[in-house]
């Protein structure tokens, strides 16, 4: 069976376990405050710390004394009675401002783990994860943009969690929320967990790791493993639980290090269990993928995976390992009782996802095994922060006047969220940044001028005034300052010495009117003579310019919209004509006719209306779909499905030729596919049945064609009609999707008479019935179908001997016999027993009921690319076709753990959620950064 799991179900489980465990042995347990260890429940008030009542027996803090600003909240009542974990309950949430920084104290040069984790739980009322709006924020760690938090379509219980590895390049590192404004940044739980030296060698200042996903294998209870079980306490989950041929090893053996390798530090309890396959299967894939929630692009992975060998009979085990079809290491042998973690730091991914086969060579005993593995992707911390001594300058500043502003995390960097009123100078390239200037006029500056203004080496301009600033101007070291804004304060001490010098060598604009010393002296700097030219100049200029701005601007609008409303004439003209552009050719009625010969052969005959046979001027066969006459022909839809339809070129989409709409017509003119469609040569003779490796061929273009409109269409295509009849077959037997967004008019223009399903009886997904949600995986569902079909011959519902489900129908099969009693008779037993399994499970796992299960259109295409000898070229419609004997012992068998995500469910950095539904299903995904 192919076996994929979901993992990012698993964790709430563990958290519930282990709180029923804890309730259960009802002894208290001490917390524990370990060096290097830092716990923060965020918005926790109820005291300064706790003890946390679970397996971790860790104390949490409160995050008042590592925060500003925020305000605590509890996650809504319903959700604090399922809360597996006190953390989850609370959290701290950032309605103003567009960065705020939690400061966390590091030790310089130290390498830390950083977890973030995120339930929402509805703590607002908004209903923002669920409600289908955009709902994300950006993660900063320091000055460098860390990761975004993604809780679009989150189920409000669930909790995401983010790690970083990374180098503190200072005594405290911020952790920073940043409002995208697509909803408000929230945090409730935040981790620090200091690691050895020796650990991450590879990482530096400039490169931090981010968590993708971390699993063990084996038979392993607990969802997550952690503190204590881990002393750095990161987060393994349990790869989920998974059938034959799928078998478990553990050993009580200790697993030990290989003397120097101390990168990773796996706790031997992790590696003392393993999973590997039955002997009769030869390779494993797993698929890393980067779920919707993720913007893969942006990623840059890094595996690390960890073996061991803990079969005591010194097995001859040895494997290649390949990420995609790329060999990453050859002939590997586990050392047994030794863990070795094997990566390469200077390759990293840049894919959506990744399947990695572990490939048993020809000469090992034994199929490969896996203890564990990790994926991070690249953080790279291009941004430096800003010079420390101008950090603590203006963090004394806002200190000694109780500055209320949201001055948080670092001053200058990244230039986008530094502070308001200061402007930084970062033209020394890489250098660090440094501030040049402070505007901290009207804001309310109460007591005397803080020496820690003058102190900042590289300040060139200060402006304090209309504040209420006392005292004198002390004696300073003025460095590279040359305005110095004073005016409007309360001002009336002694004006230093070194001030007064400068100013009269002209190396300093000093301005001081409006301050009670100025009735004293009668400086220049008292007045502001010299500054009132040119604002007098100003005052005449502006409004001079402005008028003449505006005049222009009249002008040149007049121009324009002289000249629009010309166009506008002719293209209302031509609006009569094709309101769009569109960039097929339009027929006439009279050009239909005709190259149909009057409507004369029919093709087919379909819910959207009949299909002629026709022939262009140029001797090209097309095929002419002349639509119902309905209220279609109204229906403002069509023309922008035609359009939005002109622009999709596949190879394995029927191509639109041309079209039709007037008030005589309403047609599509599509290419014609001259071996007619897949339903028609499933249920032909044995005569031209189509052999094993034409149906997979024609069952990965179908479902090329459908990636394509999945994942290249913006928006997203949904064909919401997959079925065999619209699978089209060219003459060399290549299949394209037919009739793809056609529906979409067609439902538009009749939804106000009846709710018109999406597809076809026996094709239609139980989900979309039930919620009417239309999206990519209906089409994955109905595809289960096609798959199906294409392996049985069978219709999707039958007679056998009461009407019967296609898949109830294999389910009914196998359970009671074989796997090879559902194969179409029509092979005549010629097909590869090895990807027989694989392309029965590939189908079921489409057709899991819930929508998340089913796997994206592009796993389905990489699993099929798995069952197709790579070089095998296409068999021409008329060649003989080559045949495998499912008897033939030679052929490997092979066998699949998906570990893939592409849904809401999974995501990056995992999560744990309720309404955990294991069992139910073999197959499911899990992704995550
Ligand atoms: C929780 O702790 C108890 C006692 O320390 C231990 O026996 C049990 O296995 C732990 N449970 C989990 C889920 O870690
Ligand atoms: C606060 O803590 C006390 C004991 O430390 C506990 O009795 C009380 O229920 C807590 N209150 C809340 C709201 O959690
Ligand atoms: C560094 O700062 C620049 C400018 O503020 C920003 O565009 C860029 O994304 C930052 N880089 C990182 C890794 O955060
Ligand atoms: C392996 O262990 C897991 C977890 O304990 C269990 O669910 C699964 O059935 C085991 N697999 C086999 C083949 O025994
Ligand atoms: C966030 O998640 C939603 C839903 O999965 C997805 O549509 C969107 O593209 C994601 N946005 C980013 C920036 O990753
Ligand atoms: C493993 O076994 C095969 C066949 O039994 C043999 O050819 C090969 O040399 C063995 N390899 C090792 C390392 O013992």
């Amino acid at each position: 069976m192919v076996i994929s799991y979901s993992c990012s179900a698993g964790s709430k489980m563990t958290w519930i376990l282990s709180l029923l465990f804890i309730l259960a042995a009802a002894t208290q347990v001490h917390g524990v405050s370990l060096p290097g260890f830092l716990s923060i429940d965020c918005g926790w008030t109820n005291g300064t710390s706790y003890d946390d009542n679970k397996n971790t027996t860790l104390t949490y803090v409160s995050d008042k004394e590592f925060v500003e600003g925020g305000k605590s909240y509890n996650i809504m009542a319903q959700y604090i009675e399922g809360a597996t974990n006190e953390q989850e309950k609370t959290l701290r949430s950032f309605p103003d401002g567009q960065r705020n920084c939690y400061t966390l104290p590091t030790s310089i040069d130290k390498k830390y783990l950083i977890r973030a984790t995120f339930t929402y739980g509805n703590y607002d009322g908004l209903n923002s994860s669920e409600n289908g709006s955009l709902f994300l924020f950006g993660l900063h760690i320091g000055v460098n943009f860390w990761t975004m938090v993604n809780l679009t379509k989150w189920g409000s219980s669930n909790t995401i969690w983010k790690e970083v590895i990374t180098i503190a390049s200072d005594t405290n590192t911020s952790v920073c929320l940043i409002n995208l404004g697509s909803g408000t940044p929230f945090i409730s739980t935040l981790d620090l967990r200091k690691l050895d030296d020796a650990m991450f060698r590879f990482l530096n200042r400039s490169i931090s790791l981010s968590y993708f996903t971390r699993k063990r294998f084996g038979s392993v209870d607990d969802l997550i493993t952690r503190y204590p079980h881990d002393s750095v306490d990161r987060f393994w989950e349990a790869a989920k639980r998974y059938s034959f041929p799928w078998l478990n090893l553990t050993t009580a053996q200790k697993v030990n290090r290989l003397p120097g390798n101390d990168d990773f530090q796996v706790p031997s309890e992790i590696l003392q269990k393993a999973s590997t396959i039955n002997r009769n299967f030869s390779w494993l894939n797993i698929s890393v993928r980067a779920s919707d929630n993720i913007d893969y692009r942006s990623l840059e992975l890094l595996p690390i995976f960890h073996f061991a060998e803990i079969d005591g009979n010194s097995p001859n085990r040895t494997f290649d390992i390949y990420d995609d079809d790329n060999l990453l290491f050859s002939n590997y042998t586990p050392p047994p009782f030794r863990v070795d973690s094997t990566y390469n730091s200077s390759r990293f991914l840049r894919k959506k996802g990744v399947l990695f086969t572990l490939r048993k060579t020809a000469s090992s005993d034994l199929p490969p095994l896996i203890n564990a593995y990790e994926v991070y992707s690249l953080v790279r911390m291009e941004n430096s922060t800003t010079s420390s001594d101008d950090v603590n300058h203006m963090k004394d500043i806002k200190k000694y006047y109780s500055l209320a502003r949201n001055w948080n995390g670092d001053p200058c960097s990244p230039r986008e969220y530094s502070w308001q009123g200061l402007s930084c100078n970062y033209a020394n390239g890489n250098k660090i940044p440094s501030i040049i200037s402070v505007d901290l006029s009207a804001s309310g500056l109460i007591g005397t001028l803080h020496d820690s203004f003058m102190k900042m080496t590289s300040l060139e301009k200060l402006d304090l005034s209309q504040n209420n600033l006392t005292g004198g101007i002390p004696d300073y070291q003025l460095n590279s300052l040359r305005v110095l804004d004073l005016s409007n304060n309360q001002l009336d001490g002694p004006i230093s010495d070194s001030v007064l010098q400068r100013f009269k060598a002209g190396q300093l604009e000093l301005r001081l009117e409006g301050n009670p010393i100025c009735s004293i002296v009668k400086e220049k700097y008292c007045s502001n003579k010299k500054n009132r030219t040119p604002i007098v100049l100003i005052a005449v200029l502006v409004p001079v310019v402005f008028i003449l701005l505006v005049v222009l601007v009249c002008i040149l609008w007049r121009l324009c919209w002289k000249g629009k409303s010309g166009e506008q004439e002719d293209y209302s003209l031509y609006e009569e004509e094709t309101p769009l552009h569109i960039d097929i050719r339009r027929f006439t009625y009279a050009e239909l006719k005709l190259i149909t010969n009057n409507f004369q052969t029919i093709i087919g005959k379909g819910g959207f209306g009949t299909v002629y046979h026709g022939i262009l001027e140029n001797n090209d066969e097309v095929a002419v779909k002349v639509l119902v006459e309905t209220s279609i022909a109204e229906s403002k839809d069509f023309l922008p499905e035609v359009q939005t339809l002109s622009k999709v070129h596949h190879k394995n989409l029927v191509a639109l030729v041309g079209y039709c709409q007037n008030k005589k017509c309403l047609a599509l003119v599509y290419d014609f596919m001259p071996r007619g469609n897949l339903q028609q040569l499933l249920r032909g003779g044995y005569d031209n049945s189509l052999n094993w490796e034409e149906r997979l061929h024609i069952a990965l273009d179908a479902a090329q064609g459908l990636e394509y409109l999945h994942g290249s269409c913006t928006p997203s295509i949904v064909h919401r009609d997959v079925k065999t009849p619209n699978i089209l077959l060219d003459k060399n037997l290549v299949a394209k999707i037919s009739d793809f967004g056609l529906s979409r008019a067609f439902n538009a223009a009749y939804t106000h008479i009846s709710t018109v399903a999406a597809g076809t009886l026996g094709y239609l997904d139980p989900e979309y019935h039930a919620t009417f949600q239309l999206t990519v995986k209906t089409d994955v569902y109905s595809f289960g179908i096609v798959l199906l079909e294409i392996v049985t011959g069978q219709p999707p519902v039958f007679m056998d001997p009461q009407t019967i489900h296609l898949p109830n129908w294999v389910r009914q099969k196998i359970a009671k016999g074989s796997i090879h009693d559902v194969v179409d008779k029509k092979l005549l037993d010629q097909y590869d027993a090895t990807h027989l399994q694989t392309v029965i499970d590939l189908a079921m796992n489409c057709l899991e009921n819930a929508s998340i299960d089913r796997p994206s259109m592009t796993e389905v295409v990489s699993v099929l690319k798995l069952c197709l000898p790579i070089s095998s070229e296409r068999q021409s419609a008329t060649s003989t076709p080559r045949k495998k004997n499912v008897m033939d012992a030679e052929i490997p068998r092979q066998f699949q753990l998906m570990i893939s995500g592409g849904s809401t469910t999974s995501y990056e950095g995992s999560s744990f959620q309720s309404g955990y539904t294991g069992g139910v299903s073999e197959i499911s995904h899990i992704s995550g950064r």
